[in-house]
């Protein structure tokens, strides 16, 4: 059966790094609300007026607004044989509208903790750019790119750091995990659908897990 794989952990985890190897070597298609917040945060309209401030100091944007963005992503054509979801659902009101999301689609769901201890986040928080580009994530600290503050891939391409990735911020994104995003490990743990792996490692020891999770 088709799979929604729900990648799931504080902010810095590591979710997007994960998800785009699995995106990358299980084509299926990966969806970051956070990404695509970002981006339509870039336009010249009055959605981004919104969501400029919340992204900007961590705050969760609205479930209805969330959840619309979703439920219009995921009916592509590209999601038909399954899907990565990266940063959803972080509310109960999201993960109640994904339940009925995966029985109308047809999907079983499948939730993946990336487990990392809190005194590392910061780190990898703090430490991230990305290429405006292709997307790909750097870190200053555990994976600095070959020449300073440029892609890889892209050399014309400057780093982009995030302007919720400092200090503050980082600390206050992480409170809303534990508030908001935490008790939906609970429900998925009790319908025996969540798997945990350490997220502490190289990022290839925990994708092999990853993938082996996924596979269960
Ligand atoms: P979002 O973009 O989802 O941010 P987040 O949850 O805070 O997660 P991050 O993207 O910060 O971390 P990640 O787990 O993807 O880690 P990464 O792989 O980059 O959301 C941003 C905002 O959008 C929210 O605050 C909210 O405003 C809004 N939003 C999004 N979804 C929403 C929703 N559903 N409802 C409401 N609002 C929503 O890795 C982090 C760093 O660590 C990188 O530098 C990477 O290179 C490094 N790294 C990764 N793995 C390793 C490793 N194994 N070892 C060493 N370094 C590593
Ligand atoms: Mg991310």
């Amino acid at each position: 059966m088709s799979k929604i794989i729900v990648l799931m952990g504080a902010p810095g985890a590591g979710k997007g790094t994960q998800a785009r190897l699995l995106q990358e070597r299980l084509r299926l298609p990966q969806i970051s609300t956070g990404d695509m917040f970002r981006a339509l945060m870039k336009t010249e309209t009055p959605l981004a007026e919104e969501l400029r401030p919340l992204l900007t100091l961590g705050r969760l944007v609205p479930d209805e607004l969330t959840i619309r963005v979703v439920r219009e992503r995921t009916a592509q054509a590209d999601c038909r044989g399954g899907y990565i979801l990266d940063g959803f659902p972080r509310t109960t009101a999201q993960a109640e509208m994904l339940e009925g999301l995966a029985a109308e689609q047809g999907h079983a769901l499948l939730a993946v903790l990336v487990d990392v201890p809190y005194d590392v986040l910061e780190k990898r928080m703090t430490g991230r750019r990305n290429c405006p580009v292709c997307g790909e994530i750097y870190n200053v600290y555990f994976k600095p790119p070959a020449h300073d503050e440029v892609c890889d891939l892209h050399p014309e391409a400057k780093l982009v750091h995030r302007a919720d990735d400092n200090a503050d911020t980082a600390r206050d994104r992480v409170e809303t995990f534990e508030r908001d995003t935490r008790p939906l490990l609970d429900f998925y743990e009790t319908t025996g659908r969540l798997r945990r792996v350490d997220g502490n490692r190289d990022v290839e020891a925990i994708y092999a897990d990853v993938e082996k999770a996924v596979n269960s």
